[in-house]
């Protein structure tokens, strides 16, 4: 049976050229910091995103946990978004690891936090409050339809916190597909974080593998809590060579996911028994409510996994479709005929 695999761009596979670059990598103990491919990396997305340094790590809810360890100490608080995969999907990491308090605050449909409402969530200095230490931001933003936020509006929280006092980390872990869906550099949507996380595993299709940079200060820190977490991997160049070749590679050709996902988005919105508005879709990711009577995202979902399309449930009547380096136009095309099939 064709199978088309929608359920999240973390399935690619690793391409020829990474397994190739996997094989013959450099590779020493990066615990010392001897694996000269893992350093190449690091100095890579340091220069590429404009920090000073960078830390590979095996995930990217290592990278954001190291992160926030990093920048707060136990008892402090993070302002972060009600949908972020940190507050949602990280099973409440910061707290049970980092004894570190979330004050979520609502995301927009858009992935932003309003300023004003980030503003109101700062603590003032009083014995009863925990004290305020880091703002993170999520871009794209998974569950508000992969909304890519812009550059404008991550230095109006940048400066924000900056008047505060404050730390911004990103959660950039399809930060990539953001730059080329606004069309910037990567490092612009960063300029005035003080830590990123970006994933290679996903739209970059590494088979492992995050990346966090930052100023000097930062990254040797984050080196320290990397270790105590359990994420210093010795020979790493073997997996950081696949991400050499993700950055080298795989960056431009993300705008065929947005393509494809756009197509995918206006087909499923002629599909009677769906909702989705496809302006809504600007990268790779593609939410649809199942509004027939009945049928449930359960009940849709492994009607359709019976068919070969995979897409996955995220809500009572939600669902997930993600486009990525393993699926083609043809397989949209497919895609949709099956799902109108279904829902004849
Ligand atoms: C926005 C976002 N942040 C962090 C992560 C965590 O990455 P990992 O699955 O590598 O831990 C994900 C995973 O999908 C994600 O979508």
């Amino acid at each position: 049976m064709r199978i088309v695999d929608l359920r999240s761009d973390t399935l690619t596979q690793p391409t020829p050229p990474m397994r190739q670059a996997m094989s013959a990598a450099n590779v020493g103990d990066d615990v010392f910091g001897e694996d000269p491919t893992v350093n190449f990396l690091e100095e890579m997305v340091a220069k590429r995103l404009g920090k000073e340094a960078a830390l590979f790590v095996p995930s990217g809810t290592m990278a954001n946990m190291v992160s926030q360890m990093t920048h707060c100490g136990g008892g402090d608080e993070v302002i972060l978004g009600d949908q972020s995969h940190i507050f949602f999907y990280e099973q409440g990491g910061l707290s049970a690891l980092g004894g570190i308090h979330p004050h979520t605050v609502a995301n927009q449909p858009d992935g932003k936090l309003p300023l004003h409402h980030i503003e109101a969530a700062i603590r003032h200095d009083d014995i009863h409050f925990p004290i305020t230490r880091l703002i993170v931001l999520e871009n794209t933003h998974n569950r508000c339809n992969g909304s890519p936020l812009d550059a404008a509006y991550m230095h109006s929280v940048g400066k924000l916190a900056r008047r505060y006092g404050l730390k911004v980390h990103v959660d950039g872990a399809r930060l990539f597909n953001a730059a080329i869906a606004l069309g910037v550099e990567a490092r612009e949507l960063v300029a005035e974080a003080d830590s990123v996380n970006i994933c290679l595993s996903k739209g970059l299709a590494a088979p492992v593998g995050s990346v966090v940079s930052g100023n000097r200060a930062f990254i040797s820190k984050a080196r320290r809590v990397r270790k105590v977490l359990g994420g210093g991997m010795r020979q790493s160049g073997i997996l950081a060579a696949a991400g050499i070749v993700s950055l080298t590679e795989m960056v431009d050709r993300l705008e065929d996911d947005h393509v494809n996902a756009r197509k995918l988005a206006e087909g499923l919105a002629d599909v009677n028994g769906l909702s989705i508005d496809p302006d809504d879709v600007k990268t790779n990711i593609v939410y649809f409510q199942a509004t027939r009577k009945g049928i449930t995202s359960q009940i849709l979902a492994e009607t359709l996994g019976g068919q070969g399309i995979r897409v996955l449930p995220t809500g009572p009547d939600r669902l997930r479709a993600v486009t990525h380096y393993q699926v083609t136009s043809d397989d949209i095309d497919y895609t949709l005929d099956v799902f109108s099939r279904v829902l004849k």
